[in-house]
């Protein structure tokens, strides 16, 4: 009986090993056998071609990408095709820019990278997820999984194969425009997510047509930067991290390595500084931490137009960073000027020939391990994975990822949640019936903009005259005036949509339309529930005191139907918070890394219906 016993135990050891080993991707580096032949194939001009990343509308001749074997285009956020943003649009655009490597002596296909950052948020009518900070708040690994794998397929349906996805910031300071990025200011927070994400958007196969290239960004200590650092001396963008290597590692390197883990086949390098240094400028930062010491195996990808940010000289700026392990530059004008240059570097022997072979090695490790150069399997668009783009499958899961990032934050009186029977409900803010302000940047256009901004959606005023019984009435007030006589007032207020160093706010209290608006409200002498659409905390001042229950909702997207799961209670309200809430601006920074900790919400708050 025992040997049985023990049979079974290392038939089952066998059978986990076999299935962990089928769940983890194969390392890159085992392409190597494939990638050294076709390296030894290439002149270098085709290899520095590969190293080359333009900018899709701002190709000089559309000949340039097979006449300079341009490997990789981008889109940048306002880069859209010239026939508009409908997914025909961007799919034709997509197939136009990868016929062109099949006029290639090697056919080397072309990776086309986009901001997919919460969901394909350039597409018209495309599933638009909660940014970052609310997916932060529900900690839940296996659903932030979920949503970059629908990412994913939303993309591929494009054609498009590669996302700068997931952001892995760890933003110490809400001032900056790009918190919402990230997951959290909480370094475990961002590790416990980072994994899965990019696992949702690669799978475990890169080769599967449904996979999405991610890149893990921006490489580091992006959100670590120090208030007013910033080039121009304001603000936190592309600033300056000024902590020293043990709290650089400890803050802004766990959501790293759990990328690397997850077998993330790209990283993008920060436009910030660490201490002075560039990031992308930094040999010990891009070679020996992250290629030698953690053994990453993809390559490095610049950010927009960073290597200018090297020095004057652009062929000297393009030398430091090269050689300081950048492996394909966004160069998205000046492509030729770069492709000029670096040659000349090589042949002035001041960019070894074996960094050019190691960046291309890298560079076609990704496109052999993503089936790019199986011969015979096409690289256009399959459209048939078209049917499921925008599909009320996918709007269900961003609806459960909505309601899973609410943070309760105060709930007097037992005031939420509201009921569907209620005589009257007097809807009003600047954000209750506006799309754009829920989604936030990046969508459609890289700073978001206000109104009616893609088809599909659900604003938080019509998902809520969705779910009201028959006998309730539901009005509506931008302004907040009208509320009286109602049993209850919903107030939707907080930022309008803003993306990178335009987000950056040295005062982050509410706008004087959304208080006054809250003092139209209240008023009417109802119960007031606020409701804050917003890429951060936000200073409440009276509206704290004032309102009876405070629901934060970030910026969830295009289904606002899960706002009015939670309000109306059909869900309870699960988000804990994953970043810290200020009592006033005189404590920013504050958070969990902070010396004095005395917030007036913690990371990890959140309340329960009662
Ligand atoms: C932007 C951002 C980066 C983005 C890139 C391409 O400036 O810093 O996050 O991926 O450019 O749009």
């Amino acid at each position: 009986m025992k040997l049985r016993l023990a049979m079974l135990a290392v038939a089952g050891l066998g059978a986990f090993l076999m299935a962990l080993a089928q769940s983890a991707p194969k390392p890159l580096s085992s392409f190597d056998p494939q990638v050294k032949p076709l390296l030894a194939r290439m002149t270098l001009e085709e290899k520095i071609g590969q190293m080359t990343q333009p900018e899709q509308d701002a190709l000089k001749d559309p000949a340039d990408l097979e006449n300079l074997f341009i490997g990789s285009v981008l889109s940048g956020g306002n880069s859209d095709p010239k026939e508009g943003n409908s997914l025909k649009a961007w799919t034709d655009l997509y197939d136009r820019i990868q016929q062109h490597s099949t006029k290639t002596r090697l056919r080397i296909p072309i990776l086309y990278g986009i901001d997919a950052v919460h969901g394909h948020n350039n597409v018209l009518g495309a599933v638009i997820f909660p940014h970052h900070i609310g997916l932060g708040c529900t900690r839940n690994p296996a659903l932030v999984e979920k949503v970059e794998r629908i990412t994913a397929e939303e993309v591929r349906a494009s054609g498009i194969q590669w996302a700068f996805a997931p952001c892995v910031t760890v933003p110490q300071d809400i001032r900056w425009g790009r918190t919402y990025e990230g997951f959290s200011e909480d370094p475990k927070v961002v590790a416990e997510l980072a994994g899965p994400a990019v696992r949702g958007f690669q799978g475990t196969d890169l080769a599967n047509p449904l996979a999405v290239l991610a890149c893990a960004k921006h490489f580091i200590g992006d959100g670590g930067t120090a208030f007013g650092s910033a080039r121009g001396g304001r603000g936190l963008d592309q600033g300056d991290t000024r902590v020293d290597e043990t709290t650089l590692r400890r803050i802004h390197l766990p959501g790293y390595i759990a990328a690397i883990q997850a077998g993330v086949g790209t990283i993008m390098p920060s436009y910030s500084s660490w201490n002075g240094v560039k990031s992308s400028a930094s040999k010990h930062l891009l070679t020996e931490i992250l290629k030698q010491e953690l053994g990453f195996q993809g390559f490095l990808i610049s950010d927009y137009n960073a290597i200018d940010q090297m020095t004057r000289d652009y062929k000297e700026a393009i030398g430091i960073s090269i050689n300081a392990g950048m492996d394909m530059a966004m160069v998205p004008t000046r492509y030729r000027e770069y492709i000029t240059d670096l040659k000349a570097l090589v042949d002035e022997g001041k960019v070894p020939l074996a960094r050019i072979d190691d960046a291309v090695t890298r560079i076609l490790r990704v496109k052999f391990a993503m089936g790019m150069m199986d011969q015979g399997r096409s690289q256009l668009a399959d459209r048939g994975v078209q049917k499921t783009f925008g599909s009320p499958e996918h709007r269900q899961v961003a609806r459960q990822a909505v309601r899973e990032s609410l943070v309760l934050l105060k709930n007097d009186r037992k005031t939420l949640p509201v009921s569907k029977g209620a005589a009257r409900i007097h809807v009003g803010g600047k954000s209750a019936d506006d799309l754009g302000n829920q989604c936030g940047g990046w969508t459609i256009s890289w700073q978001g903009t206000s109104g009616d901004v893609t088809p599909g959606g659900t604003t938080i005023l019509a998902a809520i005259r969705n779910t009201v019984g028959k006998g309730a009435q539901v009005t509506f007030s931008k302004d907040g005036a009208g509320a009286a006589g109602a049993t209850v007032g919903v107030l939707v207020i907080g930022e309008r949509p803003y993306a990178e160093g335009n987000g950056d706010r040295a005062d982050l209290a509410l706008a004087k339309e959304d208080l006054d608006a809250f003092h139209n409200m209240k008023s009417a002498g109802i119960p007031v529930v606020v409701i804050l659409i917003s890429g951060r905390p936000l200073i409440l001042g009276e509206v704290l005191d004032a309102a009876d229950a405070v629901l934060a909702a970030w910026l969830p997207g295009t289904e606002g139907q899960g706002v009015a799961d939670v309000l109306f209670g059909d869900y309870r309200p699960t988000g804990k918070l994953s970043y810290s809430w200020p009592r006033s601006m005189a404590q920013l920074p504050v958070n969990v890394n902070s010396a004095t900790y005395d917030p007036l919400f913690k990371v990890g708050y959140g309340l329960k219906y009662e």
